[in-house]
């Protein structure tokens, strides 16, 4: 089977972190996301994998993964450009994927645990497609499946004003190349796109085998900031304590902290898990980084308290007060110089920013 990474997109909502980069790439627990997704689709056996560029700095994508042999993948890199749409992007990918089955996983939607055995399970069947499905409570905001009173699904809608049902449709989606036949005759929707729910919807129209799963942990898309500090704390809250760098003082450390090679802990900071600290970084004497906090390589946090944030490679952070639920962009300074100091700052910075608070 052969995979496909969805990399191209507006990431409009998360501007200004977007206006440097994709989306995708922005680091949760200090990897970028997209490549959790090829991780994931690694571990599952598939090796063979096409990347999708948008026209959002595709250029640091290709440097980021290169040929793939990094990751133990062999990367092949498609074009898309402006996203006119999710089944636009698959319909690119037609001679990539050649005769095989395949699965399309948009690179900015998390899974716990992985697709392993989703993968498995398409592989052996005879599934013309095969969707994945997680009760939400904001079913609006994404495709929505509707079944009938045996449970079979009928309908698939994008985005609806009256959702038929609670359970959206994953970002990932198994496929066969009669798809192709499908995507080749759609129209662009009112937003535009050429639409994935109307292309799995004209399969099942068809009366193909469109089979669905439940996913059993969390899943979620992270198209918002909020979205992203919480994939920030799920990760964390698995994470595997490790120390590479130097702690002055271990009463400093509490709970389960990660911390990079060549980065120190100063006598008498603070930090409390869970927490991950990338390599070269330096927490002073003065500061307090709290749970559910990121810190990137070649930070310096000089002063100032931090908490339920990501902050970003190569940032100088000297403040007094809270930072909390930020989101700080690399290469970003945040000083304190005013005397009217309020107590707490939320900050969504992009890169390159200074700060003087
Ligand atoms: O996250 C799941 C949802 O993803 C599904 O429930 C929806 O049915 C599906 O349409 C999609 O909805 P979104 O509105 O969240 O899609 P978004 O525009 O955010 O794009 C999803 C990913 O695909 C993102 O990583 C960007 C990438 N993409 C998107 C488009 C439209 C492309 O690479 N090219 C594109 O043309």
């Amino acid at each position: 089977m052969k995979g496909i990474i969805l990399h191209g997109g507006r990431g409009t909502r998360l501007r200004p972190l977007t206006h440097t980069g994709p989306k995708q790439l922005i680091p949760i627990a200090n990897k970028p996301i997209s490549q959790y997704v090829l991780e994931s689709l690694r571990d599952s056996g598939i090796k063979d994998i096409a990347i999708v560029l948008g026209n959002i700095f595709p250029e640091k994508v290709k440097e980021y993964y290169g040929d793939g042999s990094k990751f133990n993948v062999k990367i092949t890199y498609i074009y898309q450009g402006k996203p006119l749409g999710i089944a636009h992007a698959i319909g690119l990918c037609k001679e990539f994927v050649g005769n095989e089955k395949f699965v399309v996983h948009l690179g900015d939607d998390l899974i716990r645990g992985g697709i392993k055995s989703f993968v498995e399970e398409f592989e052996k069947s005879d599934y013309d497609g095969m969707v994945l499905l997680c009760k939400v409570t904001n079913p609006q905001r994404f495709g929505v499946a509707q079944f009938d009173s045996e449970g079979k699904l009928v309908k698939l809608v994008e985005k609806p004003k009256k959702p038929p049902s609670n359970y959206a449709l994953v970002g990932v989606y198994f496929l066969t190349p009669f798809i192709f036949h499908i995507i080749g005759k759609l129209k662009p929707s009112w937003r535009g796109e050429l639409e994935i729910t109307e292309a799995l919807q004209k399969l099942l129209n068809n009366g193909k085998k469109l089979h669905y799963k439940f996913v059993n942990g969390w899943w979620k898309d992270t198209g918002t900031p909020e979205d992203i500090l919480e994939s920030n704390r799920l990760i964390l809250d698995e994470l595997k304590p490790e120390v590479k760098g130097t702690v002055e003082d271990l009463k400093s450390v509490q709970g389960r902290v990660s911390i990079g090679a060549n980065s120190i802990i100063k006598r008498s900071a603070v930090v409390r898990g869970p927490v991950v600290i990338g390599e070269n970084s330096i927490i002073e004497s003065e500061a307090y980084v709290g749970p559910y906090t990121s810190i990137g390589n070649n930070v310096v946090i000089r002063s100032g308290e931090i908490e339920n944030s990501i902050v970003m490679d190569n940032c100088y952070i000297e403040v007094e007060g809270r930072i909390t639920e930020s989101l700080i962009g690399p290469h970003s300074t945040i000083v304190t110089n005013s005397r009217d100091k309020p107590k707490g700052y939320r900050f969504i910075i992009g890169e390159k920013s200074k700060v003087f608070t």
